[in-house]
């Protein structure tokens, strides 16, 4: 198995049960997303997609938040008088793993959140698939209140998971809000009290970690493509995604899965996956 220890400093990881707990770790700055830490991230996370030993990726923080969004120094202050072209990087280097690459990786992505979450934070919580915060954590869209609209894909994030009026609620006064209100506005799947948060992210991340890959894969990009698609695209798009995946599919899981329940009567699928 490989050994990440020490490969970065501004993010860290292990894997244990082939879940790779992947941490924004500059916990002194609230795990404020820097330049370097964009860079790191973006190779950690493409390094974790090749690991044969993950199977799943949980984005958190260390210490106690998750993250404080960009970091207003290192990020804006410093950059501000670089030359266009090297702040045009900077800005690609945030988006490539915020929410280019997080956002269709090939491995389910899990954002467990427990504790702060500001701002930019929004682009990659929303680009994980699935997302568990602690029912204490403080969500918030703070930009309006140092100066500037939302950034980044914060906003198209917020409209893809949240309705309007909450929405624009949070975008235009920057009050805080609780992961117990994130999850009943859609924006986490659910909250938990922290002392439960990595257990149940552990269970929910090995279920998934249970399940084929290749289909599993197919699934989360069919559903991400097809909301931007038309009905008659989507049509088209998800029958091309199926067929890939059966093509694909080195344990041929269709197969498997009709004859378990049609020849062995062995499983019941509307209750339990087939036996790999
Ligand atoms: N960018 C840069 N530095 C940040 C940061 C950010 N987004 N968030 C926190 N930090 C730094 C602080 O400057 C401070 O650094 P210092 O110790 O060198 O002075 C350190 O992290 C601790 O921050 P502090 O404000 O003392 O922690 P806190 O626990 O009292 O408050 C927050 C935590 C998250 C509420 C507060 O730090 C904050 O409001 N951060 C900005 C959040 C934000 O607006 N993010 C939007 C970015 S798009």
């Amino acid at each position: 198995m490989t050994d990440y220890t020490g490969r970065w400093t501004t993010v860290k990881t292990e894997v244990e049960e082939g879940i790779a707990w992947l941490y924004f770790n500059r916990p002194e700055k609230r795990n404020a997303m820097s330049p370097l830490l964009n860079r790191e991230m973006r190779d950690a996370l493409e390094l974790l997609e090749l690991d044969a030993a993950v199977k799943v990726v949980v984005l958190t923080g260390a210490g106690e938040s998750w993250t404080a969004g960009m970091d207003l120094k290192e990020y804006f202050r410093e950059v501000d008088e670089a030359p266009e072209a090297y702040q045009e990087k900077i800005r690609r280097d945030a988006s490539t793993w915020q929410w280019k690459l997080l956002r269709m990786y090939q491995k389910p992505t899990i954002a467990m959140v427990n504790g702060w979450c500001f701002g930019g934070g929004f682009s990659p919580l929303v680009a994980c698939d699935l997302a568990i915060a602690s029912e204490t954590a403080v969500f918030g869209l703070s930009e309006i209140n140092w100066g500037i609209p939302p950034g980044n894909l914060v906003s198209k994030a917020m409209a893809d998971t949240v309705g309007q009026r909450k929405a624009l609620e949070y975008i235009m006064t920057g009050d805080t809000f609780t992961g117990r209100q994130a999850a009943e506005m859609g924006l986490v799947n659910r909250a938990v009290p922290l002392e439960q948060l990595r257990e149940e992210t552990r269970v929910l991340a090995l279920k998934l970690a249970a399940k084929n890959p290749v289909v599993l894969r197919a699934a989360k990009h069919g559903f991400k493509r097809c909301r931007e698609l038309t009905w008659e695209q989507s049509e088209d798009y998800l029958y091309a995604k199926l067929d890939q995946a059966m093509h694909r599919d080195p344990e041929h899981g269709r197969e498997q899965g009709l004859k378990q329940f049609l020849d062995e009567k062995s499983i019941k699928p509307g209750l339990q996956s087939y036996r790999r």
